[in-house]
């Protein structure tokens, strides 16, 4: 059984309240997890300091941390020529300046990938070089393979069109292609778990720490402890009641007959 603590959309600079921070590195660390999966907008403005907090709280956990960014990590928008020129080069510089981080865990390989860009508002993009670098970073890995981006990669309930990832079908396919389990993600801020049309799980964690809630997630704080073992993914759901982080759902799921083998299909 292979656990992944998934986080996502920090947002340092809008944190809600003192002690949500602490108390979710405390809870990640009683729940002794394989590895952190952060799955992007560690900032809410990509502003030195902001990016200062999210250092110190990537480096704060005692097992290993893929990251990725989100599109609040790109340059603001009165920095035009640096978020066209070089859209993640502050998480480059003071995060990793691998944007597409695969980490090998004994039973599981973990890709994480970069949607977010400068082009756009708030949009994410993947293209056939996201693809590529999926069909080459798995071949010869174990069973379990999980991706991890910032944007949604379908339509799916509480997404507008604008938060979908352009190009997410075409990396949803070659993820399904390659075996991939189960996608973690962020962004929309609220917590679903979504079969999609290609096959893999999409796994959207809400926001872990800071005051953007939305939708039926508005007020909450939360994050996820995934487990995999090959045939099933088991999500479960922690949220923060304002002294610490507990468990509130578990949601049990089978792997896609798409992606691994005949007659296992959606459970609970
Ligand atoms: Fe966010
Ligand atoms: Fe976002």
């Amino acid at each position: 059984m292979t656990r992944i603590a998934h986080i996502s959309d920090v947002h340092f600079g809008r944190i809600k309240g003192k002690g949500v921070v602490d108390a979710l590195l405390k809870d990640v660390h009683a729940q002794e997890p394989d590895m952190v999966a952060i799955s992007g907008d560690l900032t809410q403005r990509a502003y030195s300091w902001q990016y200062k907090a999210a250092f110190e709280f990537v480096n704060a956990f005692q097992v290993p941390v893929l990251v990725v960014p989100g599109n609040h990590d790109v340059w603001p928008m009165w920095w035009p020529a640096r978020r066209l020129g070089r859209p993640v080069g502050r998480f480059e510089d003071v995060i990793t300046d691998d944007l597409s981080p695969l980490f090998k865990l004994p039973k599981a390989w973990v890709l994480g990938l970069n949607s977010a860009h400068g082009k756009t508002v708030k949009g994410g993009l993947v293209t056939a070089a996201h693809s590529e670098r999926v069909r080459e970073a798995f071949k010869g890995g174990p069973d379990i393979r999980v991706l991890v981006v910032h944007h949604p990669l379908a339509p799916m309930p509480h997404a507008s069109k604008a938060d979908v990832a352009v190009g997410g079908r075409g990396l949803l396919a070659a993820a399904a292609e390659s075996r991939v389990h189960v996608v973690l993600s962020g962004h929309l801020h609220v917590v679903q778990n979504v079969r999609s049309d290609e096959g893999p799980l999409l796994v959207h964690a809400g926001t872990a720490t800071s005051s953007r809630g939305r939708g039926p997630d508005k007020t909450a704080n939360s994050y996820n402890i995934v487990a995999l073992d090959g045939e099933s993914v088991v999500v479960e759901r922690r949220d923060y009641d304002g002294l610490e982080f507990g468990l509130v759902r578990r949601e049990t799921l089978a792997v896609s007959p798409n992606v691994m083998r005949p007659g296992i299909g959606i459970g609970m």
